[in-house]
This record gives C-alpha cells, structure tokens and sequence, in this order.
C-alpha cells in the first residue's frame, strides 16, 4: 500500500512537472504529439523512479502496457486471426480470406519495444499486421519472441531466426498457400533489430544451403543497429527526447546483454568496447557515412576504449546478431531489397542512416524513407485516442512498399 501510494503522489508530481513540452514546429497535430510526449516523459520517469527506489524493475511498468493494449485474436470479414506456434515459439497468424488467383505473399513481422516488452497481441500492433494482410493479401505472421530481463540475448534473436527457419520450410509455405519467393522480414525498433539480424542469417546459411528459400525482401521501420558507438550525431541531437532517451536506450542496449550494472555504466560514457575490438569501428563511422546536413558541426573523435572484461563477459554488444550493422561489406553483398524508415526525432536515426548507406554501397537495392516530422514510435499510433495522422501516412508507404517490392 505505502508503494503504490508514493507512486501515485510521485506520478502526479511528474504529470505536474512534464505536461509542458514544446514540440518542433514540423510537427502536424502538436496538441495530441505533446500529450502523447508528456506521457511517455511521465511513465519513463515514473519506471525511472520507482526502479532506483528498488520498488519495481522499470521493465515491469512498461509490461503494464501489454496488458492494458492486449486484445484477443479476432478474425473480421477480411482476415482471419488465431494464435499458434511455430517451432515451440507462439506467433499470431493473420491468415486472408479473400480468394487469391495464385499463390499468397507473406510476412514475417517482429514487433518492437526495447527487448523486453510489446506483444503481437497490443492493439497497435494488431492493427498493423491486420491492415498489412488484407492490403496486401497477404499471410503475416506475427512473432511473439521471448523478452528481457527473463530471457537475454541470443534468445529474442533465435525465437525470432527459428519462426522464420520453421516457415520458410516448403511443406509448410505450401500449407498456407504461400509462394516460396515471396516472403519478406519486418519489424519496427527493437524487432527492425530483429528483422535485419535474421536476415543476415538467412542469407548466411542460405550460402552454406541449410535455409531455402531466399527471403525476398527485409522492412526495417526505425531500428537500432549497433551499441558500439553511443555517441552519433543523433544520439547527442535527442539525448533528452521523450521517447529514446539515451540513457533509457542505454538501459534497454544493457539489459538485452546482462544485469550486471558496470555495462550500462560503461555504455553511457561510451566506453564500454575493448581495444581489442577496435577494427569494428569502421562499420559505424559516421563520419563517413552520414551525410552533411545530419553530421552538422559535430565533431568525430576517436573512440575511447574499456576494459576487454566487460566485453568478454558480455559478447552480446560486439554480435551482429544483436547490432547488424557491424558485419563486413562482404557480408552486407546480397541481402534482399531494403525498406528503411529512420525519423528526424529519434536518436535511433544514426544507426538507420548508416546502414542504408551500408548497404546501398554493397549494392543492395534500398529505399530510405527519412520522416522530418516523425519521432521514435510514431507508426505504431495508429489507433484509439492516440492515433496520429503521421503514423497513418508512415503506415501506408511501407505497405505501398511492400506492395510493389514483395
Ligand atoms: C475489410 O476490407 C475492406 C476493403 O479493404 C475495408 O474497407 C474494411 O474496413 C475491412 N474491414 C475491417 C474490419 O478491417
Ligand atoms: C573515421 O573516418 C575518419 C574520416 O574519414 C577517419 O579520419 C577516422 O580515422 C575513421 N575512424 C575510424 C575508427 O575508422
């Protein structure tokens, strides 16, 4: 009782304090944006708060949030939805009902939420993938991978690699009437990290013959790619925004890793990559790889080095399995055709950049969509009293997308 009675003097203290945010000018709907800002500043806070309090781990407040978004799987006239599982991992399958002339497209969908939270099952994203199969006439299979701080890296990653490995198997494409070229990975935050992960993989072990078919394409909406440099020019434009704060991005990079508290500590000082590894700054030099108008007069210095035992412990945030930006040319050469969307507000925006740069110098067919008026998130409004009109049009062109290229 005396928890929840602080948290609540302590959350209407901070819902006090935060309502005022200004927001950029750009912005279309700035009174919901500001809400919806405000909010977000108020339960981070709030998870900040009562998680140093030693009350509740902070990704126990933003579970909550499945909870109060879950809906069931309900089918409508145009797709039928049920949860199942594939290879031992529960996906949600959105299955279309209108008759199609050949063989179906599909897609295999990783939602996001940092590692440690979101569920094919919240509202937002059920909406999402819903919309997705029927515009598309599409199978979509939405993936509901194990999460932080229970499970840790490499187990989101293999939830996410087995879905697709166990679908990509002839017996069961033809089981949904799908065709085996055309399938594709999608994900948005942490599940574009996903996305862009088993893609290499597949591609990897399609080299040795062990995965067929190909995938024919990977959608990669807003990403983090890499927790090698936690210093972009982004990371230092939106350090405080309401959405990824860098020292919440921080938090959620370590805990998909381990609870040992010295990496987060490392990571926020950006000191946490051994010289030893020092070869794989190359992958994410910004320098080279943004351009001007988003490297501005921010100044490139060298890295800084940490400790090797962190790193030897913790391996996870040098694996490209977890931060994909940080393979080889060699190894970016062949991956399928590439959506990726990166917002002006987020300081995830560096890491997309950059491997749309990647890969269009391995030559990778790409389409960089850059939203100016968009922060970290923002295609998930898309429904109830928070569903914004930027969200709609960042959830069309990726469909439109996907419809031309899948
Ligand atoms: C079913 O599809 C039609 C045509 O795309 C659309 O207008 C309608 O809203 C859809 N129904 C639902 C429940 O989404
Ligand atoms: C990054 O690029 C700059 C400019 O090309 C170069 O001077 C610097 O040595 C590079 N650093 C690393 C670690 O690759």
């Amino acid at each position: 009782m005396g928890a929840k009675l602080l948290c609540l003097v302590l959350a209407s203290a901070l819902l006090a304090y935060s309502v005022y945010i200004p927001v950029p000018e750009v912005f279309e709907e700035p009174w919901k944006v500001m809400f919806i800002m405000a909010s977000f500043r108020v339960l981070g806070r709030l998870a900040e708060v009562t998680d140093q309090l030693g009350l509740v781990h902070y990704t126990k407040l933003m579970k909550l949030i499945i909870h109060l978004e879950y809906v069931p799987p309900t089918s409508d006239e145009n797709v039928t939805v049920t949860d199942t599982k594939f290879s031992n991992v529960p996906v949600r399958l959105y299955l279309p009902r209108r008759p199609s002339d050949g063989l179906r497209r599909a897609v295999i969908y990783f939602h996001g939420g940092g590692w440690c939270t979101g569920h094919p099952g919240m509202k937002s994203y059920d909406c999402l993938t819903r919309r997705t199969s029927n515009r598309l006439n599409a199978v979509v299979v939405s993936v509901n991978y194990r999460l932080a701080p229970e499970y840790r890296f490499p187990v989101q990653f293999e939830d996410a690699y087995s879905v697709t490995k166990f679908f990509l198997q002839s017996s069961v494409l033809s089981q949904y009437r799908v065709d085996p070229d055309r399938v594709c990975v999608a994900g948005d935050s942490a599940g574009g990290n996903l996305a862009a992960a088993v893609a290499q993989q597949v591609k990897k072990k399609d080299e040795d013959s062990e995965v067929e078919p190909k995938l024919k394409a990977q959608a990669l909406i807003y990403p983090p790619l890499q927790a090698l440099d936690l210093n972009l020019p982004s990371y230092r434009e939106h350090e405080n925004s309401c959405m990824s704060p860098k020292l919440f991005m921080v938090r959620l990079w370590s805990d998909y890793f381990t609870s040992d508290s010295s990496l987060p500590e490392a990571m926020a000082s950006n000191r946490h990559v051994p010289a030893e590894s020092s070869h794989l700054f190359q992958f994410v030099n910004w320098s080279n790889l943004l351009p001007e108008e988003m490297k501005k007069d921010h100044v490139y210095t060298s890295p800084v080095y940490g400790s090797s035992e962190l790193a030897l412990e913790h391996l996870g945030f040098l694996d490209p399995r977890a931060a994909p930006l940080l393979v080889s040319d060699a190894q970016l050469r062949g991956l399928p055709p590439t959506y990726i969307l990166t917002c002006e507000y987020d300081i995830l925006r560096d890491d997309g950049v950059m491997y749309a740069r990647r890969l269009q110098a391995a030559g990778v067919p790409v389409t960089h969509f850059h939203a100016k008026d968009a922060f970290h998130g923002m295609m998930s409004f898309i429904s109830g009293p928070a569903s914004l009109a930027v969200g709609h049009r960042l959830l069309n062109r990726y469909i439109e997308w996907l419809n031309e290229n899948l």
